[in-house]
């Protein structure tokens, strides 16, 4: 079973990554799929995001997934809080009981640095240019786009500028890394804390909170 990696984060909150090896049938076998994703490769990734959402609690409901406008699933009574994340040949979720969450996954590329001016406020340049080992700079902005995407899901409700709204304020490199940042919005300021780790070529961001 191709799961690469997985954390009870607590009783009620759990998050793991799949690396996808298996054809379509394979998911299909377990997971609803009800709305027309033509190209096969993202119908892999969105079966297998939603695949680890049961292998991390049985008794999710995929039946009663709901999209919202804003294109975020969830669940309308809440039972579950969840966040699927893919890219190439991984999806990754975190699923909760208990609190918001979102994740994300990249590979870090050159991609991020092409667009950080539209993503990274001064004071995050700041931060990077001020960590010891800070010489890969598109490692370094694929880990601010991870979080910063991260942070939108957990968020869930869309028109979010990403500079303004979204702030990392510390990064601490330690074992691992682990970010506190702030949402900030009109009615609600939020300090978060997320946590990174990195595998298989694989940055991996969550929130939940
Ligand atoms: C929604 C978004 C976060 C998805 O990120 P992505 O890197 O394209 O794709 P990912 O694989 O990481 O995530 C996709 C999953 O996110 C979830 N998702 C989609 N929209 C979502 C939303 N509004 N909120 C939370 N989760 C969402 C879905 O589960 C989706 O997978 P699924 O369709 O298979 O279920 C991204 O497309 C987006 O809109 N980002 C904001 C862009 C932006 O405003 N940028 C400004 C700064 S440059």
């Amino acid at each position: 079973m191709p799961v690469i990696y997985q954390q009870d984060i607590n009783q009620e909150t759990k998050i793991a990554i799949w690396k996808i090896e298996e054809e379509e049938d394979f998911f299909l076998d377990f997971v609803p799929i009800n709305r027309s994703i033509k190209h096969p490769k993202k119908r892999l990734q969105h079966l297998a995001g939603r695949y680890l959402l049961q292998h991390l609690f049985p008794d999710f409901p995929y039946n009663e997934i709901m999209i919202a406008d804003t294109k975020k699933p969830y669940l309308a009574d809440h039972k579950y809080h969840f966040s699927i994340s893919h890219t190439k040949d991984y999806a990754a979720a975190i699923v909760s009981s208990s609190c918001r969450v979102g994740v994300d996954i990249e590979i870090p590329t050159h991609k991020a640095s092409i667009i950080s001016e539209k993503f990274i406020h001064a004071n995050e340049l700041q931060l990077i240019n001020n960590l010891k080992n800070n010489s890969d700079i598109n490692y370094f902005n694929t880990l601010i786009w991870c979080a910063k995407e991260a942070m939108f899901k957990w968020w869930g409700l869309g028109n979010v500028d990403f500079k303004e709204m979204l702030r990392i304020d510390t990064i601490e490199v330690d074992n691992g890394i682990t970010l506190h940042a702030r949402f900030i919005a009109e009615h609600e300021n939020q300090s978060l804390k997320l946590y990174h780790k990195d595998l298989d070529s694989l940055c991996l961001i969550w929130v939940a909170s």
